[in-house]
């Protein structure tokens, strides 16, 4: 299968429609793609491979309209197995095709495909490569994110190969119009995938403007026909833009953390604030991660287990410092049945990466007090989202 995205440049990726993890750590609840591009001319150009185990397919894909012995340069954007896996494949069938990518690329390549750095060609910024009628230009975009990534810029068709910059987890749709949710899910991706990046994110937009872009193709997702949308998205997302948004996070036990987390809650939205509340037992991580996309405070909720926080308090807490979401406040509650700890590991885990406004912690199920302390609570933290 392939399909012309414009004039002898066409999709020759595959389309993984079952596979439901990746990295063991985010659900793919509509299968993923990788895509890979070729560009056929005086040089042929294949700009990036596929999941290994899909090698068959895409020499289907690329035999259908040059085969892949017709390759001249291999462009590795990202050197991630999902980009990088079928390059040994590639250049196993063809003896003459050369691998085109940074100088940290070109050490993962030797490192991890043992491609021979004799057919290996370093790129720069702002390196280009006439193809003969197409040039191909060369853009460094580190950290986004691995070190070694880099986007390829297609110059008389305008034509951005961006990997997994402006990438979204799904199998479905050629084109970005043809997923009515898409941005839900270029969300998502963004969250899970390039939120710790920001600063890196912010540098290759400016890097960006210096070029028009017509088509955004990326390694994952449809491709963008229509790129303004995604561009400005990224703008706002890259610049930690929030909104009057909480995200109400809780664990629970017996139920009397779920009773407070519930509260505030219903506080939050009496006071006009837009919330989302995840239960950590049954929450999808991609959506809670899509949420913290923008939302410019957080509730964290959790009972006391053997002296500290419900387990996957834990585990969310290392997620939430990891991907450096834009949230500005918070407030954390818990419950313990005879020992306290829980609010107090919270509260270190958070450390500085937000204001801690209250903290609650109460034995057993809240009195009619502290239920009245969390109202309180809610109210302050409405005043404090709205004001931002
Ligand atoms: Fe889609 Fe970082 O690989």
């Amino acid at each position: 299968m392939f399909f012309e995205i414009s004039k002898n440049v066409y999709w020759v990726g595959v389309k993984d429609w079952n596979r439901r993890m990746f990295d063991a750590l985010i659900p793919l609840p509509r299968g993923t793609s990788y895509n890979s591009y070729l560009i056929v001319g005086e040089k042929n150009v294949l700009v990036d491979t596929v999941n290994p185990g899909f090698e068959a397919e895409l020499k289907n894909n690329v035999g259908s309209i040059v085969g892949l012995e017709n390759l001249d340069y291999l462009v590795m954007n990202h050197a991630e197995p999902d980009h990088a896996g079928a390059i040994p494949y590639v250049m196993s069938l063809n003896g003459k095709v050369k691998l085109l990518t940074t100088l940290k690329g070109s050490k993962m390549a030797q490192t991890y495909y043992k491609v021979p750095p004799d057919r290996i060609v370093v790129v720069k910024n702002g390196d280009q490569l006439n193809l003969g009628g197409k040039t191909l230009k060369f853009i460094e975009a580190p950290m986004l994110h691995w070190p070694e990534t880099m986007f390829t810029y297609l110059q008389e068709d305008k034509i951005l190969f961006s990997c997994d910059f402006f990438g979204a987890h799904l199998a479905e749709g050629l084109f970005d119009d043809d997923v009515e949710d898409l941005p839900v899910f270029a969300q998502k991706y963004f969250g899970e995938i390039m939120m710790p990046f920001k600063v890196m994110g912010k540098a290759a937009l400016e890097k960006l403007k210096n070029f028009e872009i017509k088509v955004i193709a990326p390694s994952h997702g449809p491709v963008y026909r229509n790129p303004n949308k995604i561009l400005s998205l990224y703008e706002k997302w890259v610049a930690g833009a929030t909104r009057e948004k909480v995200v109400v996070v809780y664990a629970s036990m017996w139920g009397s953390t779920e009773s407070m987390a519930h509260l505030v809650s219903k506080t939050l939205m009496s006071e006009g604030i837009n919330v989302v509340e995840y239960n950590l037992s049954y929450a999808d991580l991609g959506d809670l991660i899509k949420d913290l996309v923008d939302a410019r405070a957080v509730v964290l909720a959790a009972p006391t287990v053997l002296n500290g926080a419900h387990p996957l308090m834990v585990y969310f807490l290392y997620l939430f410092n990891a991907l450096r979401p834009p949230a500005k406040y918070c407030i954390i509650f818990g419950s313990f049945g005879w020992a306290g700890g829980s609010v107090r590991q919270i509260k270190d885990a958070v450390g500085s990466n937000v204001e801690v406004l209250d903290v609650l912690e109460v034995n057993g199920r809240a009195s009619d007090a502290e239920l009245a302390k969390i109202v309180e609570a809610g109210k302050v933290l409405a005043k404090k989202v709205r004001g931002a």
